[in-house]
């Protein structure tokens, strides 16, 4: 087995051009399909979708050899499949069946640790025992709620929230700003939060009907923290430039009114790097592309 020396960056399906550009600080050695080889230890990456932590390569004669060297490093491995399916499925076959079921949310992150592997060629697998998504190639499937959410949005703040590893509170207050027409205010309602929704479209009749949940037809950037009282958490999923995201990010995190944030920050035709990079750079935050991202990243600030 050789140590490498680099770290596996696994991009989010379709926006590889995007890791790859917040990756140049890093030397690229190599790029086998979604994931990039890039020189140095881990660093976070939003647009990665899973990190492979030291990567190593095995070297093996035979399907059982290969399916016994990833065994006696840990249980659970997770393929990424790239080439050479054939053999690949027959060596993960030999593997322990790792769970993959979509969760029922709310529910815990699994906690035992996912292996990341792929085939190299017939006789060389590259495997990282340590990556930092517990789901296979950073892909978290819910089991959907087809009836009660208005739209699909709702999938991105399960995803958040279960990645965070905190969920609102019953009781706790929400501040849900570009609500309309509502699946984030039904999320933190069916939590038994309360919620302030904002947006000037108006909710779906249903969930403004939801007790606990208060809609007001302003715009979020008109929105003074002060005016509107300590909120336990803030959560964005307006559409608006990202700079102008950040600037009511830095006015409210400024006012100290907000504890938790969740918020999207949308791009619309190119990416903002420099206003992705200004957020990522934000004390005790995390900036990540979620499954259930289009051309977004989903930025996290817990209170300490
Ligand atoms: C993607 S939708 C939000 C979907 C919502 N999170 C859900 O789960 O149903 C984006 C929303 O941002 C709202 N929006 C745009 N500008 C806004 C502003 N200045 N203030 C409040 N909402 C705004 C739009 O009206 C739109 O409803």
């Amino acid at each position: 087995m050789d140590r490498l020396g680099i770290t596996g960056y696994l991009a989010a399906e379709g926006f590889e051009a995007q890791l790859e550009r917040e990756l140049e600080r890093d030397r690229i050695r190599k790029r086998h399909g979604r994931l990039i080889l890039a020189d140095g230890p881990a660093r976070p990456a939003a647009w990665a979708a899973n990190i492979w932590r030291d990567p190593l390569i095995i070297e093996f004669e035979s399907i059982s050899q290969a399916a016994a060297a990833l065994r006696a490093i840990q249980r659970n491995w997770a393929i990424y499949p790239h080439r050479l399916h054939r053999r690949a499925s027959l060596i993960q076959e030999k593997l322990p069946h790792v769970g993959g079921k979509p969760l029922q949310f709310p529910a815990p992150l699994p906690k035992a640790p996912l292996g990341s592997w792929m085939m190299l060629d017939a006789n060389r697998l590259l495997a990282a025992a340590h990556c930092s998504s517990a789901f296979a190639n950073g892909a978290l499937e819910f089991i959907e709620n087809k009836s009660a959410p208005p739209n699909r949005a709702y999938l991105k703040l399960w995803e958040a929230l279960t990645l965070a590893g905190r969920m609102p509170q019953p009781g706790e207050l929400c501040l849900d700003l570009g609500a309309s027409p509502g699946g984030w205010s039904w999320v933190l309602q069916s939590l038994g939060a309360r919620v302030i929704a904002i947006d000037r479209a108006p909710l779906d009749p249903e969930i403004a009907a939801l007790s606990g949940i208060c809609y007001r037809a302003v715009s979020a950037f008109a929105l003074e923290p002060q005016s509107v009282g300590p909120v336990d958490w803030l959560c964005s999923d307006i559409v608006c430039y990202p700079a102008k995201l950040l600037e009511l990010v830095k006015r409210w995190l400024e006012s100290g009114m907000a504890r938790n944030f969740v918020c999207t920050i949308k791009f619309q035709g190119e990416t903002d790097h420099t206003s992705a990079a200004a957020f990522a750079a934000i004390p005790g935050s995390r900036l990540m592309h979620l499954h259930h991202n289009k051309h977004e990243l989903t930025w996290i600030r817990l209170a300490a």
